[in-house]
């Protein structure tokens, strides 16, 4: 049950795409009192919290799998340093779900700044405040949490599925400069023998961080590299950031000009904002043309042999604009006659640290957006979604048939039909191992499925360790990429002693791709998520309601990465009798049953911990060295068979978009006595390890 409450006169977001069941209520909005409108500045709605009350969602923000006792802001923003007392991070995903002593989900679907205080002010008191405008306000009651999910899910439109070698490995840095660059990275993969499917080009591919532009001297004949990369299958993902230079003569600038695509400050001329390539104006995703003439310029790179890209900077990031840094320059002469004592070299200090993305600037310029001309702020959380959507509408004309990759940084819910977000820049920190993996299912639940974090860590520098861990964690998240900040250690695989590990861990990916794809397919296409918090699978053991670091993968698997340096295992909770495997490749493994309860479980840092849940299997193929080469003629089986178990495997050639995906179903059952049978698309052979 959807029940929609509106207030005010809302901008339309196009979050929601089926309406179908959703009842629009004049009642009072259950669950909550309205507390005021604060005299215009917004609208507070709050709701008394049960004392053991916990609360799921709100996507990609810090903190724990249970969000509850920390202040949220829905406020796209560029901050590469996700520390713990952040309120914001680049995404705005307004949906969350309160379970205890009641159950429900809330969807605020507000394109402004939009607030969730779950219990920071006062322990058991939970807020929302809405930035002024309207909104709408969805309150979703249903059996389970995992069914208030799937009908939220519904309601908004089926999650984005990638192409198959999106699901490959993807090495990816902030530094590498041209195609010999690019040529060494994937040459010392292959002799090292670490699997590999793409090569993120960042910005410097691009003549002067020009966006749809490809520089002739670092790449002479680019469409030529293109072909002899995907010779050796590999797919370069070029980046493109949200704003465009200003420069005569790039076709970019001048067509945005002549035809007002960018947007504009409130006396009718171009917005300007400094990003990578100085001086920049910014599209105007909002308006219907401006949008679609960006999207096309994607073709630039598609006619050269593309097919993926990951859009950034979309909050969009602004290290200044214009107007605002001249004001700061001005003030900065005043500062210089001045004695700088505690108050004025700290207001000066301040003044110059907070140019950046500053709501100053977010309140200069305007959109032309549904007919009507809105103020940036208060559409502020769609522009990296109207971004994205650019570009996946485009690629329904230029590519009809065919699955493009795309991910974005900044996203509101509705993106997630268009492609996936990875995590931003994170930090090398053992702390943001642990955070990738809390954030995981809160963005499934707001429809995120292709997702990850930048593995090993954007920013600071990696260790041995640190790297290995973070992989295989990240061997199970369907977006796997090693990115790094230019300045930073350098982190490929094949730099490290043990590189043996890494290739295991990895190809151990690859073995598994059979059922990660499957498991995606299917979250996909029946709304459901992928990574699963413990409660939304054992809703009636309350040990389970606290496990913040254990995650279900798909229907019939759990995994408990280590986090912590220098630990040799871990503890795990157990919500009832499983087999482990621990693993340190596709072949080699342990295998244990364990029974319910707390354990202890050893994991040597080259050992991965996969456990199967009673009359479940996961099937693995045999690995490859790319996506193309993965074997699933024999697929050996992960089980743990108590009467019977009964796999739907989803398979399909990876590139094309399917909407019936019945065709590509293997029904696989396993009886007690350890017999296999297959129907249906796939029928190889199948063996029980
Ligand atoms: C941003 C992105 C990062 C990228 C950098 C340079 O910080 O988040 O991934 O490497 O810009 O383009």
């Amino acid at each position: 049950m959807m029940k929609k409450f509106v207030f005010g006169n809302p901008i339309e977001t196009d979050a929601i795409v089926c309406r179908e069941g959703i009842v629009e209520s004049q009642e009072k909005v259950p669950y909550f009192s309205r507390v005021d409108d604060r005299q215009g500045e917004g609208c507070l709605f709050a709701y008394e919290m049960g004392g053991h009350d916990i609360i799921y969602g709100l996507g990609e923000s810090i903190r724990g799998i249970n969000k509850r006792g920390w202040i949220y802001e829905s406020n796209c923003t560029d901050d590469p340093i996700h520390t713990e007392n952040k309120r914001s991070l680049y995404a705005a995903h307004n949906f969350f779900l309160v379970d205890g002593k009641g159950r429900f989900g809330v969807f605020v679907d507000a394109p402004q700044k939009v607030t969730f205080d779950f219990g920071y002010y006062e322990r058991d008191r939970l807020t929302i405040t809405v930035d002024p405008g309207g909104f709408i306000l969805y309150i979703l009651e249903g059996e389970s949490l995992r069914q208030i999910v799937r009908e939220f899910r519904h309601a908004i439109g089926r999650s984005y599925i990638p192409p198959k070698w999106g699901m490959g490995y993807g090495q990816s840095r902030w530094g590498y400069q041209n195609a010999q660059d690019i040529r060494q990275v994937v040459r010392q993969h292959r002799e090292a023998g670490v699997p590999l499917d793409s090569v993120y080009m960042d910005i410097d591919y691009m003549e002067r961080y020009k966006d749809f532009t490809v520089d002739k001297g670092k790449f002479p004949d680019f469409p030529e590299f293109v072909k002899e990369m995907k010779g050796q299958n590999i797919h370069l993902v070029p980046i493109i950031d949200a704003g465009v230079k200003i420069e005569e003569g790039y076709p970019a600038y001048e067509e945005g000009i002549e035809n007002g695509y960018f947007c504009k400050k409130e006396d009718g001329t171009e917005f300007v904002g400094g990003v990578w390539p100085g001086r920049v104006h910014f599209p105007d995703m909002l308006k219907e043309e401006a949008r679609s003439w960006f999207g096309q310029k994607y073709k630039f790179l598609i006619d050269q042999g593309i097919d993926g890209f990951w859009n950034d900077m979309n909050e969009p990031a602004l290290f200044y604009g214009e107007d605002h840094l001249k004001d700061i320059f001005r003030e900065l002469g005043e500062y210089q006659k001045k004695e700088l004592d505690i108050e004025t070299f700290f207001g000066m200090k301040d003044m110059v640290l907070g140019l950046s993305n500053h709501p100053k600037d977010y309140q200069a310029f305007y959109h032309e957006y549904k007919g009507e001309v809105i103020r940036h702020d208060k559409v502020h959380n769609l522009y990296g979604y109207y971004m994205t959507r650019a570009a996946g509408e485009a690629f329904e004309k230029i590519e009809p048939d065919k699955r493009l990759l795309m991910f974005s940084r900044a996203s509101y819910i509705g993106m997630h039909r268009y492609g996936g977000v990875w995590m931003g820049d994170n930090c090398s920190w053992w702390s943001h191992l642990l955070l990738n993996l809390q954030m995981l299912p809160g963005l499934n639940m707001c429809g995120f499925l292709y997702t990850g974090a930048d593995l090993g860590g954007f920013g600071s520098d990696v260790t041995e360790d640190l790297l290995l861990r973070w992989l295989e964690l990240g061997i199970f998240t369907p977006l796997m990429r090693n990115h790094s900040a230019q300045g930073t250690r350098l982190q490929e695989f094949y730099r490290f002693g043990h590189v043996e590990s890494f290739r295991n861990i990895i190809g151990l990916r690859y073995a598994l791709l059979p059922y990660l794809y499957s498991e995606y397919v299917k979250a996909a296409m029946t709304d459901d998520m992928m990574f699963l918090p413990l409660p939304f699978a054992y809703p009636d053991d309350p040990a389970a309601a606290g496990v913040e670091d254990q995650l279900m993968v798909g229907e019939g698997m759990m995994i408990a990465p280590v986090y912590r340096q220098n630990a040799r295992g871990r503890y795990v909770y157990l919500p009832e009798e499983m087999k482990l495997y621990r693993m340190r490749s596709e072949e080699s493994m342990e295998v244990q049953v364990l029974p319910a309860g707390h354990h202890y479980v050893e994991a040597e840092l080259d050992q991965v911990l996969i456990f199967i849940r009673p009359d479940h299997v996961a099937p693995l193929a045999k690995g490859g060295c790319h996506v193309e080469e993965v074997d699933v003629s024999c697929l050996r089986l992960l089980h743990f068979i108590k009467t019977e178990a009964v796999y739907e495997l989803y398979d399909d050639d990876g590139y094309r978009k399917i909407t019936d995906w019945e065709q590509g179903v293997t029904k696989i059952t396993v009886a007690v006595n350890g017999e296999v049978t297959a129907s249906g698309s796939k029928t190889g052979t199948y063996v029980l390890i």
